[in-house]
């Protein structure tokens, strides 16, 4: 008998439902995103997410069910996201979730949001074959995963400071270009030259599977400053193409470094970032020449989305992993951390 989840999804400012069934058939996947609202203020406001995601919970589920032409009935069990993310954003798909397993006496899942992205991947792909390197790059984290087979996470890498799409959204801010920042930067860099200016690169020490943005971020606000403290014209696309260029080298190398200690075929990414053409087209690029393999979502489910919360909570649900229904929302929970 096939295996319909509902995913929920409220981990930063989008509200999502999905109607996933066996881990591999989307029948829905809505997402309402509260972009609009926050682009006012420059990036997300928190208060502001959690009362946007109450009003909005309902209407999300409903629409999920309806799309997908499932009753409540026929749900085998609902997938949450519990963490990391915004406590009061996280806590309104938890009450929601916990509402309907109690309702419906079906296993509530709890899913980390990070394992959702990676399980983003397997919707289209279930029979990745382990063991697997994941690159997490969202708004929030920058990660080096080693999963050795399903629900087993060994984090092997992380940013010291800054997550790349943070670094993306802080850049196109100084840029003036508005928020969210990564495909704005990516539609301007497209006109721009990627060797135009050199930014610089931190690898860390020799053998470092971490990373670090912030001297980065500080080197294209310097060179912005010290350009209109010359007066002179900067050609906001060369920045952009050069920024994100200065960015992906490292992603590139780091993966592939990892991928050959592990020794390891297949590498996986994950998040927001990855719906970015160029860093796409840079790790198939390395991909061909080092002879490893390269997966990654649809540019739809590398942002937030509750398909892929759906399609981790279905493998959870296949070894048993059910949720108390006293789970609450742990905005820093970690993925890997022994
Ligand atoms: O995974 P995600 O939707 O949410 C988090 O879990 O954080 O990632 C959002 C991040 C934002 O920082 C956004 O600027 C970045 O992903 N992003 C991109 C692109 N699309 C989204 N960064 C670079 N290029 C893109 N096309
Ligand atoms: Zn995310």
């Amino acid at each position: 008998m096939s295996v319909a989840i509902l995913g929920i999804e409220t981990s930063c400012d989008e509200t999502a439902a999905a109607v996933v069934v066996d881990g591999v058939t989307i029948r829905s996947n809505i997402i309402s995103s509260q972009v609009e609202i926050h682009q006012k203020f420059g990036g997300v406001v928190p208060e502001v997410a959690s009362r946007k995601h109450l009003e909005l919970i309902n209407g999300v589920i409903q629409a999920a069910l309806e799309e997908a032409g499932f009753s409540f009935k026929e749900l085998r069990a609902v997938a949450v996201t519990h963490g990391p993310g915004l406590a009061g954003a996280l806590l309104v798909g938890i009450a929601a979730a916990k509402a309907i397993a109690y309702a419906l006496n079906i296993p509530l899942l709890a899913v980390n949001h990070l394992e959702g992205h990676i399980y983003a991947n397997f919707i289209s792909r279930p029979d990745l074959p382990f063991p697997l390197i994941c690159l997490i790059v969202s708004g929030g984290h920058t990660e080096l995963i080693l999963m050795e087979r399903h629900g087993s996470y060994q984090l092997i890498g992380g940013t010291l400071d800054d997550a790349a799409g943070e670094v993306f959204d802080k850049i196109a801010r100084v840029l003036k270009l508005g928020y969210p920042g990564g495909p704005l930067i990516e539609e301007i860099a497209r006109q721009g030259k990627e060797e135009a200016i050199f930014f610089p690169r931190a690898y860390l020490a020799e053998d470092s599977l971490d990373f670090s943005f912030s001297g980065l971020k500080t080197a294209v606000i310097n060179y912005l400053r010290k350009s209109q403290q010359k007066n002179e014209t900067i050609n906001p696309a060369d920045v952009a193409a050069s920024f994100q260029k200065a960015v992906f080298d490292v992603l590139v190398d780091k993966t592939f470094a990892a991928a050959a200690r592990y020794e390891v075929k297949t590498v996986v990414l994950a998040g927001g970032v990855v719906a970015n053409r160029q860093l796409k087209a840079q790790f198939l690029e390395r991909s061909n020449k080092e002879k490893v393999g390269v997966v990654y979502p649809e540019p739809v489910f590398c942002t937030d989305n509750a398909a892929m919360t759906a399609c981790a909570g279905y493998y959870k649900y296949l070894r048993g992993e059910q949720a108390p229904l006293s789970l609450n929302a742990t905005p820093g929970l970690k993925l890997g951390v022994v």
